[in-house]
């Protein structure tokens, strides 16, 4: 898991915080988007270890289809569109498309990110369903990159 993680030095860290209150000045609220998961197989309210719409679940295209709309309403934002970083935030193309991605994909939306008080990434998984998450994630599957 800690070979997601890239760990931006203290000092950097201080300037993305202010990088990251300006940025979700400019574009206001940030509160989650609500996401139609209509056509998704329902996952119930225990989380799932690994992305249980990943190719070849049947539910696979209708899973990045959501999860690319979803991703830009609530995750582009910081990510980036496409997931494209621009540098704010991790770029998530990195992540690899098996267990290990999809552990640190869960850790961190249903955790975010919180470091000093300061909230780098709000929990998502309090707003947004576990079916919205993974379908997200199914999109993030077909956005992967090797580093
Ligand atoms: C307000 C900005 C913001 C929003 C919105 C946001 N994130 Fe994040 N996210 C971050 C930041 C900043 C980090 C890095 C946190 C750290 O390293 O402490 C991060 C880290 C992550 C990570 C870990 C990546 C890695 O390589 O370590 C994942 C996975 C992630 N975010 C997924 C998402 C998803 C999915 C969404 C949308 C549902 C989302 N984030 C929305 C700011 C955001």
């Amino acid at each position: 898991m800690a070979k997601h993680l890239k760990l931006p030095a203290l000092a950097l860290s201080t300037l993305l915080a202010g990088v990251l209150a300006a940025q979700v000045q400019a574009h206001g609220n940030v509160t989650p988007q609500a996401v139609d998961t209509t056509g998704l197989t329902p996952l119930g309210a225990e989380w799932a270890d690994t992305n249980p719409y990943r190719d070849p679940s049947p539910d696979f295209d209708r899973a990045v289809e959501i999860g690319a709309s979803a991703y830009n309403q609530n995750c582009a934002r910081c990510h980036g569109l496409e997931a494209i970083s621009g540098g704010i935030a991790p770029d998530l193309r990195l992540l690899t498309p098996d267990f290990d991605g999809d552990e640190w994909f869960k850790y961190r939306v249903i955790n975010g990110a919180v470091r000093d008080g300061a909230v780098y990434m709000p929990k998502m998984a309090d707003t947004l369903s576990q079916e919205a998450l993974w379908a997200i994630r199914t999109y993030l599957d077909t956005r992967h990159v090797e580093e």
